[in-house]
């Protein structure tokens, strides 16, 4: 399926995250097999987060992948689109600025923050070129973006199991432990229909973002992309 085909409306999107939130944090890392916790150990690698940096974590959630920040005692905003997702983390981590936010229309002043980070978000956004562009407008001069999203598996006899893990096993083990099982087939398809590396390095790019690189983990089933503000 064409990622244009299986574009979702903003709301419905919001919507599917509000009906997972509570179950969130347990079904990624089952479905992940672990995985989601080495990838965001290599996020918080890429972020280099240290006390009093500014930190806008888009698409956060839960705040799951603010955690590691806040312990390093940056100053972080936690924001979403999802007010389900925004109530969850709350009641976990009640003293955490959550704001609701979307990432294509964000509403903070330009250059307000060192870095901007999105674990697990850009695929779901129709307009993620918007987005980028945004994350650039609120990030300072020499300020960093870094990106965390599933991506395509580089070596070729691995590509063709994943895939077949994606539309085979994922659905079924998503029932038994989601409360919404039809998301996860969304996120089969939606990971199916997302860009490779090099396709997402060059949008990054093109929403002016300077020094765009990018690190597989996992094998390319996640791509670590990071960029600077000219
Ligand atoms: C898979 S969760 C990731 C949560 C968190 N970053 C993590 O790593 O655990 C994706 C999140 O993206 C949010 N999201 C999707 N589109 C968005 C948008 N346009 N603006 C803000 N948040 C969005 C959803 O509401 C959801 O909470």
């Amino acid at each position: 399926m064409s990622r244009a085909t299986l574009k979702k409306d903003p709301k419905d999107v919001a919507a599917m995250f509000d009906d997972v939130a509570a179950k969130y944090d347990l079904t990624n890392d089952v479905l992940s097999l672990g995985q989601d916790r080495l990838w965001r150990r290599a996020v918080h690698q890429a972020v280099g987060a240290t006390a009093g940096t500014r930190i806008l974590d888009i698409a956060a959630g839960t705040a799951t992948s603010s955690e590691p920040f806040v312990a390093a005692g940056a100053e972080v905003v936690p924001a979403d689109f999802s007010l389900g997702m925004l109530r969850e983390g709350h009641k976990r981590r009640p003293t955490w600025p959550f704001t609701a936010a979307d990432a294509t229309a964000l509403p903070f002043a330009d250059d307000s923050f060192d870095v901007v980070t999105m674990s697990f978000g850009l695929r779901n956004v129709a307009d993620y070129s918007q987005a980028l562009a945004e994350f650039r407008r609120v990030t300072r001069p020499g300020g960093r973006l870094v990106i965390c999203e599933f991506s395509q598996p580089v070596i070729p006899g691995f590509r063709t199991i994943y895939s077949n893990y994606l539309m085979a096993a994922l659905p079924p083990i998503a029932r038994k432990v989601s409360s919404n099982p039809e998301s996860y087939v969304y996120l089969a398809e939606s990971i199916q229909a997302w860009p490779g590396q090099a396709e997402l390095a060059q949008d990054i790019a093109d929403a002016g973002w300077g020094e765009v690189e990018w690190r597989n983990l996992s094998g390319g089933i996640v791509a670590l992309h990071r960029a600077v503000k000219p």
